[in-house]
């Protein structure tokens, strides 16, 4: 049997040059790479104590929901600003050039509700780091956070340093 990692096909200098882009719809065009991912995810969380999954838009939804389903727990969508009909809270973080904000309706966590949040990947940790920070303002506890893929070179794991954080691949570089 394949290993993930022989499933991501990595394109050097994209999107510029010195970043090697790990692609994910190279894993989810192939079956067993598709079920591997969630399956790998799945079992970083089979002994936590979890009322909601959540995830960030857009390709922290192709994993958070499959194994939401599979546990039987509510998913949460946290998306891009402007997306959500509800009332909402929101989050800005930096982004390499400029920022970016992110979004959760009001009432999509209860206060004292154990979250997981999934993502696809942790690059600078920006993107995750302003999910948790919403989750906690519901009052939410963050008691897990599971990618697929880590790009340690970049230090992500520093800024999330409070939580509990686990990678299926971790790749040395950026
Ligand atoms: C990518 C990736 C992570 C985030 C990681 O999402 O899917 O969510 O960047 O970067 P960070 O750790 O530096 O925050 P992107 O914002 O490109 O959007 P997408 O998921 O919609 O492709
Ligand atoms: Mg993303």
């Amino acid at each position: 049997m394949k290993k993930l990692e022989e499933y991501v096909r990595s394109i050097p200098d994209f999107p510029e040059p010195g970043i090697i882009f790990r692609d994910v719809t190279s894993i989810l065009q192939d079956a067993d790479g598709l079920q591997l991912a969630i399956d790998s995810i799945q079992e970083k969380i089979k002994d936590v104590d979890v009322d909601v999954i959540a995830g960030t838009e857009s390709r922290g939804f192709i994993f958070g929901v499959p194994v939401a389903y599979n546990l039987h727990k509510p998913f949460v969508p946290i998306r891009k600003k402007g997306k959500l009909p509800c009332e909402t809270i929101s989050q800005d973080y930096d982004l390499e050039y400029g920022s970016a904000t992110i979004e959760m309706h009001k009432d999509s966590i209860k206060p004292g509700q154990k979250v997981v949040l999934i993502d696809d990947l942790i690059a600078t940790g920006g993107t995750i780091e302003a999910a948790a920070k919403m989750v906690e303002r519901l009052g939410g506890e963050v008691v897990k956070i599971v990618f697929l893929m880590e790009l340690a070179g970049l230090k992500g794991r520093e800024r999330l340093k409070d939580y509990d954080v686990e990678s299926v691949i971790c790749y040395e570089g950026k």
